[in-house]
């Protein structure tokens, strides 16, 4: 082992200790922080602030990012900018401004991309301006969900599918957010509800916002399904509440992870976190 792991949650997340992901990382690096990524789903990397240059050259070591939604100010970029600040004025946005709105989605559980056919691998999440008070990103853990149901309910569930839709998601929020262009950009995507991570075989359940009906299932029902099954993976126990400072980095896998922000007084605060997004492929929606 070239690093120190200090567990963040009894179920999930480490944080690495000893490494600058700011700097290029040999292979044994790579290897073995890949290695902690399948095992623990959460690496948290502190006290290196990085920049955009590097913070891309950082998530190259998992996949080639993807370029964002034109629903976020970033869009178009490889970067999904999470402010409250204008990047043109430097000035706090108002409440009311489109992307505050867009952004206030996040929340609600969910998995980053799950709207997109590839999903994603993993998110790396930096933060670069930090609040004093809230602002805190939360995690729980979909593996650590599936494997506390009964083998009876597991059973019921494996073959099921979901669809995942943005619209959907953005429409729990605000109505007609999305321009009809947005909408076509998108189209709705279709995952399995139980996932098998394809190096462990580790299955997790696979949820969050995006989720809005179960294929072959009147809507009601699904939903209704939909909402126990987050609620049971989202319990007070299973969350770890991550309060950011500057120049933490972390990476989550977005194949069995939830995530939500959390409020803070965006009328008094910045807060500038930087993400950049793997997708994932076929290999992760594997249906045993
Ligand atoms: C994200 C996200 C939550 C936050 O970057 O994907 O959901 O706390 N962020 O900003
Ligand atoms: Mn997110």
């Amino acid at each position: 082992m070239i690093f120190d792991l200090h567990p963040l949650h009894p179920n999930f997340g480490v944080e690495i200790l000893g490494t600058d992901v700011t700097r290029p990382l040999t292979a044994a690096q790579i290897r073995e922080i890949r290695a902690a990524f399948e095992t623990h789903s959460l690496l948290l990397f502190r006290g290196h602030p990085i920049d955009d240059a590097r913070q891309l050259a950082f998530s190259k070591y998992f996949g080639e990012p993807q370029i964002s939604f034109s629903g976020n100010q970033t869009g178009g970029t490889h970067f999904s900018r999470q402010s409250n600040i204008d990047p043109e004025t430097d000035a706090l946005l108002p409440l009311d401004h489109k992307q505050m709105v867009y952004q206030s989605g996040n929340v609600m559980w969910h998995s980053d991309s799950s709207y997109r056919e590839s999903g994603s691998l993993c998110s790396i999440l930096s933060a670069r301006e930090v609040t004093p008070e809230g602002g805190h990103t939360e995690f729980v853990s979909q593996r650590a969900a599936w494997e506390a149901l009964p083998a009876e309910r597991q059973q019921a569930l494996e073959g099921r599918f979901a669809i995942h839709s943005i619209v959907h998601s953005r429409n729990l929020i605000a109505p007609n957010l999305l321009t009809e262009a947005q909408e076509k950009e998108i189209p709705a995507a279709r995952h399995a509800l139980v996932k098998v991570n394809p190096v462990n075989r580790r299955k997790s359940l696979f949820l969050g916002a995006h989720a809005s009906h179960i294929e072959d299932m009147p809507v009601e029902e699904g939903q209704a399904l939909l909402r126990e099954l987050l609620e049971l993976a989202t319990r007070k126990t299973e969350i770890y509440s991550h309060k950011w400072e500057i120049g933490d980095v972390i990476v989550w896998d977005n194949r069995c992870m939830l995530h939500r922000a959390t409020p803070f007084d965006v009328t008094r605060h910045r807060r500038l976190l930087q993400r950049t997004t793997v997708p994932g492929d076929a290999s992760d929606h594997a249906v045993l």
